[in-house]
């Protein structure tokens, strides 16, 4: 690498795919408010043209980053390891052909509660190494790693064993990793205090589910994401509608774009600008910059367009409520259709409907009616399609008071109160068994709001 003569500064990173990657805006934001001038760029090389292109493609630059899966595959191309690079083999930063690893750095600042606990990694990659590394360095009882790629974690704990001879590491292989389309989390026995996702599973654009059971994450105390894209993945979502505390990945993001910084520029003065408010900025620019869809769902009553609405505003995204797209569409109350046309067929109708408003582009938060997610096929669109499901859950009394005086609700129509308690209970399961996330809506809609708010992370964000 030669670098370049005029004062500009070229940075980049490395890796495949890109597309979810928030480094350009988080090192373009440090540069701009440190005072150092230069550009960070994405430079996406296909695995079988790796070994044919680095070398030209950073030879232009002043120092870059390298992310999945080039942390190690970078090593050979490179003159010297630094620091825990060179003992742990994983490189997430060059400059003038030295290698670092600021994911470890990051990983030893970060609030994940290593010490006396047994730690479960999920993924084998440059990313659990440096998990691992930072687990042990910071004293944790034990370490699981779990990777479907049963080699290369067998092949990583003993290479970790010969480096800490005492610790105790071992290959986690009791997972279920058998996760259908319908039976969305396995059941696993194995119990952690912490577990750790090191894996592409649940990253934006495809956003998929995480390799590991409710059960598992029930049990656990501490979950983290190394996944930053979305916000809140729906390993970070389900462990946060336990209660346990989770993170996602974008702390670690900002802070070894930090350490990466400074290794590529040490004279300047990274003080000059907050890790918080970037966190803040960058939080709500994900909504238009990786489009997710926001999908609330619950009982007749339980508060999903009110919510929806005044969620959508905060968020600066638009709301949909998919009653009002079928009454446009069929030109009918939905009174009236069912009358008219009977239950199965307003289901078909409003399956087709889903599918067209999941697809369209862009952020949005849907309502959707309170039977709409009673069909699987309706929550596999919605996951699909980056969608997000919220299970609002009021007490039955509640919605039962809020729907009093409905005449436009069909399926409250002649029932009474033990009924429509009954059907609550019937529906109950499958809104569980649906949702990403549940939240307590028997409050006011402010409260409703700040709940979903806090499941993904934006609780304490400024809106800027
Ligand atoms: C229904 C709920 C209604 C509407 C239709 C059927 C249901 O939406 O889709 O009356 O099956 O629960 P809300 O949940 O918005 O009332």
């Amino acid at each position: 690498m030669t670098g370049n003569s005029n004062d500009r500064r070229k940075y980049g990173l490395i890796g495949h795919p890109l597309k979810h990657s928030l480094s350009p805006y988080i090192h373009d934001h440090i540069m701009r408010k440190c005072g150092i001038k230069g550009s960070y760029k994405l430079l996406d090389i296909p695995p079988d043209e790796f070994d044919d292109q680095v070398l030209e493609v950073t030879e232009c630059l002043d120092g870059y980053n390298i992310t999945i899966p080039y942390k190690e595959r970078i090593i050979p191309y490179l003159n010297k390891l630094e620091g825990h690079a060179g003992k742990y083999s994983t490189v997430n930063t060059v400059i003038e052909a030295k290698g670092f690893s600021s994911d470890i750095e990051a990983l030893l600042q970060s609030e994940i509660p290593y010490k006396g606990n047994n730690i479960l990694i999920l993924g084998a990659g440059g990313a659990a190494r440096a998990v691992l590394a930072a687990a042990l360095l910071s004293g944790c009882r034990s370490a699981g790693v779990w990777s479907r790629r049963t080699e290369q974690s067998a092949g990583l704990i003993e290479e970790f064993r010969r480096l800490h001879p005492n610790a105790i590491i071992f290959q986690e292989d009791t997972i279920n990793t058998d996760t259908g389309s319908t039976n969305l989390y396995s059941c696993d026995k194995a119990l952690y205090d912490v577990i750790v996702n090191a894996t592409p599973a649940g990253m934006w654009p495809e956003c998929g589910i995480p390799p590991v059971s409710r059960e598992l994450i029930l049990n656990s105390v501490y979950v983290y994401d190394t996944i930053y894209n979305p916000l809140a993945t729906r390993l970070v979502l389900c462990a946060r509608s336990y209660g346990i505390r989770a993170e996602s990945g974008l702390d670690m993001l900002v802070r070894q774009a930090v350490v990466s910084q400074k290794i590529w520029d040490p004279k300047a003065d990274l003080s000059l600008f907050s890790p918080l408010k970037l966190q803040q900025r960058v939080k709500y620019m994900m909504f238009n910059l990786f489009p997710i869809k926001i999908v609330l769902t619950g009982f007749m009553g339980c508060g999903k367009t009110v919510t929806g609405k005044a969620l959508a505003s905060v968020l600066r995204i638009p709301f949909t409520d998919l009653d009002e797209v079928i009454i446009e569409r069929t030109g009918m109350t939905i009174t009236d259709f069912f009358a008219e046309n009977g239950e199965e067929t307003f289901r078909d109708i409003e399956s087709e409907n889903l599918k067209e408003v999941m697809r369209k582009e862009g952020s949005i938060v849907i309502a959707t009616g309170g039977g709409t997610l009673m069909r699987d096929q309706n929550v596999e669109t919605v996951r699909s399609n980056r969608g997000f499901i919220f299970f609002l859950d009021a007490e039955p009394e509640i919605s039962i008071k809020r729907t009093e005086n409905d005449t436009l609700r069909p399926l409250l129509k002649n029932r009474t109160s033990e009924e429509i308690r009954e059907l609550y209970s019937q529906r109950l399961p499958a809104y569980i068994r649906a949702s990403d996330h549940v939240i307590d809506s028997s409050g006011s809609v402010t409260d409703s709001v700040n709940r979903i708010k806090a499941a993904l992370g934006l609780s304490d964000a400024l809106h800027t």
